[in-house]
């Protein structure tokens, strides 16, 4: 299939990007490279041995996008072009309304301008708020507890995208609720590349092994968890990419919803510990206070993937953290 692949310059999009040509698809790259570098495009072009197409756009720009659309004839779309920093959020509320959504309506827009009915669309586990019961399933309330700007756009887009499959019967649209991406891809040449300070949790710990930070501020150990310390669900990225390639697979008419996660819960404090094996660095850690807007413990069930899709994670905590080292180490500076 040929995939357009918006926000493909991302972290999760370059994993994607080597998935989908592993499996025999090809794709075409549109980013604004607003929170991206084309040199990880030039670096999964490396890894696959190919060209990839690429447009340096904002997707809000429908007349490009038309053009592209017009141009290139799309089998299907995987949109991850998004602003995603929860605490920016809070602080410019209309840049993530503005560029989340009227950036999913100009796309929708194209796509039924074209006949392009499939979509899969990057959704998070944040839609989930304050998690009803754990393990995460995907009938679960979402809504309830959403604490920022950023976790609203994913609610409201989940549910423009569900109108739109209702109103138009050949829409095929997946959401695929991510838990917490980490690692890179085993070559160690791309990986994830944040901003300034990370705000994630292994980026942060990352950045201490390689001695760009001082020590990990733990958010809190006072959580009715094992530790005190918090829980989620950390999946590889290269996992997380290859859902994509199988949900594409099992798309059909109407929306379909899944959480992509291992099913694992593991704490803060498990994490530094991880990495540290991984690395063997000595990783500084202090307890201070806990994060607003933090809940004590997140997983999917990841049941669902499993049995309607056949999908489920292959690697470990362990490989995710040396991947991620190996990125690290190899990058210290990102792509710069
Ligand atoms: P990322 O910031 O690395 O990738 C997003 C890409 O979209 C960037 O390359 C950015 O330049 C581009 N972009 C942003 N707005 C754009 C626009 N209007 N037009 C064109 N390009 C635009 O983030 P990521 O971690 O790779 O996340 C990808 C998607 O997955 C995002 O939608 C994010 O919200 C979602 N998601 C991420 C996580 C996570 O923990 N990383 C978890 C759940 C969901
Ligand atoms: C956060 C976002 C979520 C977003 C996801 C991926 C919040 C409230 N949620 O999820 O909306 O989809 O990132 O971008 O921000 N931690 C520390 N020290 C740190 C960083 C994190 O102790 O320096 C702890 C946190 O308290 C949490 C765990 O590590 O228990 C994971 O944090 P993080 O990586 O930020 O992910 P989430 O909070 O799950």
């Amino acid at each position: 299939m040929k995939i357009l692949v918006t926000g493909g310059a991302g972290y999760i999009g370059s994993h994607i990007l080597v998935e989908l040509y592993t499996a025999g698809h090809t794709a075409v790259v549109v980013d604004n490279l607003s929170n991206s570098s084309i040199e990880a495009i030039k670096r999964v072009e490396k890894i696959v041995g190919c060209k990839i197409p690429f447009h340096k756009l904002d997707v809000r720009n429908r007349a490009k996008l038309y053009q592209i659309f017009a141009a290139e004839k799309f089998d299907a779309v995987i949109h991850l072009a998004g602003l995603k920093a929860v605490g920016e959020s809070v602080a410019k509320p209309l840049d993530y309304y503005a560029n989340n959504i009227d950036s999913t309506l100009v796309l929708l827009d194209a796509m039924k301008h074209y006949k392009v009915y499939k979509l899969i669309f990057s959704s998070s586990a944040t839609v989930y708020g304050t998690p009803e019961k754990l393990p995460l399933t995907e009938d679960c309330q979402t809504g309830v507890g959403i604490t920022n700007p950023y976790g609203w756009t994913k609610f409201m887009i989940e549910q423009i995208l569900i109108d739109v499959a209702k109103a138009n019967p050949k829409m095929q649209f997946t959401l695929l609720r991510y838990f917490n991406p980490i690692g890179a891809h085993p070559s160690g040449t791309i990986g994830e590349d944040p901003n300034g300070i990370p705000n994630n949790l292994l980026p942060y710990v990352a950045q201490v092994a390689v001695g760009k930070l001082d020590h990990v501020n733990v958010f809190g150990d006072d959580y009715d968890t094992p530790d005190g310390t918090g829980v989620r669900d950390y999946i590889h990225v290269m996992d997380l990419a290859n859902g994509h390639v199988v949900a594409l697979q099992h798309m059909k008419p109407g929306i379909q919803i899944f959480d992509l996660g291992t099913g694992h819960g593991v704490s803060v404090l498990e994490i530094i510990d991880a990495f540290t094996q991984a690395s063997g660095k000595k990783i500084t850690y202090k307890i201070i206070e806990r994060r607003d807007g933090d809940v004590a413990a997140c997983y999917a069930s990841a049941a669902k993937a499993n049995k309607q899709l056949g999908w489920k994670t292959a690697r470990t905590l362990e490989q995710a953290c040396q991947d991620s080292w190996r990125w690290q180490s190899k990058n210290p500076n990102g792509y710069n």
